[in-house]
């Protein structure tokens, strides 16, 4: 039976203590970063009832969820929760995964300062793992005194704001415990503001089961996964032996900036060994391929012109049950991760190679001097809806488009 699944999220400032006896003026969804984990089964309704006690305005975007265009948290389709103010964004949620909710309003400071948290669905099928961990990746931009270092200067605008700290989870580098001999499901969100994580966990191999629209038909091995801001990645970890201990880390990477150092981001200890109860990491359901190499673009998006384009900026229609099929061209030297609101797409291609297995997306890296290809499909939920760069200095400088779905 579908329930509701009720709850208060109370924005306000909290010092956020992100390391033991290191805090800064934080804001924060009842006083904890991440905000509270929001968990609830497929077909559930959320009511989330925002009261916002910050000194400016703020929104609650529900990244992921395929909801009503009037619950989708933007601009275009409410007005800003004034301070004082309550709003109730209340919705089904009908796919299983794991997805975030986070501000949608200066949130370029908002997101830094602490606003987002985990949001679960799950479905009736969940592979059996042995545990489950949800683990939000951040970075904090500090000054030398270690205070916030101050918002959008011009370097930001162009590059994004990459801090020196690492947060897993709203805390510094922390530690992980897992027990050897198990193997566990983490469920992984970047909420960071512009880095890139090149996810490694101490080179070992895990595989990847999940991506932002849920579970692939089958698992896929690797040893690491790059993880966009935006975008999730579930994976199956372990096991391990008792008394090692592994890094969770992000890898070198350019995503135009030149080559970024190997960082730490948390360490994991592994405890005694207990017995592992894993019956199957997969799922048994099947992603039907929306495309093929040969469909021919119905649009190409100019992410050089996005750019450069300063202000709201406004695309064409897209109607209910037509298929999409969006050529994303960044002629750009930078990445940029691009993020549909409302609607899961499929990568077709990139750079005319088809991805490695078809799976559900809503934030998609676009390489440097790269196309991708995506394909998807609008169901019946008219309204308006957006998309945009997820490194949110770009978001914020209008490397966005508003667009109507119609009937
Ligand atoms: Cu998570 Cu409009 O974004
Ligand atoms: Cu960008």
């Amino acid at each position: 039976m579908p329930n509701v699944v009720s709850i208060e999220l109370e924005a306000q400032e909290v010092a956020w203590e992100f390391a033991p006896g290191r805090s800064i003026p934080g804001f924060a969804y009842n006083g904890e970063v991440p905000g509270p984990a929001i968990e609830a089964n497929v077909g559930d309704t959320i009511e989330a009832r925002l009261t916002n006690n910050l000194p400016e305005a703020t929104m609650v975007h529900w990244h992921g969820i395929r909801l009503p265009a009037e619950m989708d948290g933007t601009g275009a389709v409410q007005r800003a929760v004034e301070p004082g103010e309550t709003f109730t964004y209340r919705f089904v949620v009908p796919d299983a995964g794991t997805f975030w909710y986070h501000s949608h309003h200066n949130e370029t400071e908002q997101i830094e300062r602490g606003l987002y948290g985990p949001l679960i669905v799950r479905g009736a099928d969940e592979p059996k793992l042995d545990r489950e961990r949800v683990l939000l990746l951040d970075d904090l931009k500090l000054d030398v005194e270690g205070n916030v270092s101050p918002f959008g200067d011009s370097h930001e605008h162009h590059a994004g704001r990459e801090g020196e700290i690492r947060l897993v989870n709203g805390r510094q580098e922390p530690e992980l415990e897992l027990a050897g001999g198990q193997i566990e499901r983490w469920r992984i969100v970047n909420a960071a503001n512009t880095k890139y994580v090149r996810l490694s966990i101490g080179g070992r191999p895990f595989s990847i089961i999940g991506t932002d629209g849920g579970l692939l038909s089958e698992p896929r091995e690797a040893t690491e996964v790059l993880v966009t801001p935006g975008e999730r990645v579930e994976l199956a970890v372990g096991p391990f032996d008792e008394g090692e201990s592994v890094q969770i880390e992000g890898l070198p990477y350019d995503r135009g900036q030149g080559e970024s150092e190997q960082e730490q981001f948390a360490t994991v200890r592994v405890g005694a060994t207990a017995p592992s109860r894993v019956t199957s990491s997969g799922s048994p359901s099947h992603i039907e391929p929306l495309a093929n190499a040969d469909s021919e673009p119905t649009r190409t998006i100019d992410m050089k012109a996005l750019m450069h384009g300063g202000h709201a900026q406004r695309d064409d229609p897209v109607k209910v049950g037509e298929l999409q099929i969006w050529e994303l061209v960044n002629e750009t030297g930078s990445d940029h991760p691009f993020h549909l609101h409302g609607f899961f797409f499929q990568v077709v291609e990139v750079d005319g190679e088809p991805p490695p297995v078809v799976s559900w997306e809503d934030t998609v890296n676009v390489p440097k001097k790269s196309r991708v290809r995506i394909a998807w499909l609008a169901d019946n939920r008219p309204g308006q809806w957006m998309y945009h760069c997820h490194i949110l200095e770009h978001h914020a400088m209008g490397m966005m488009a508003h667009f109507e779905v119609v009937p």
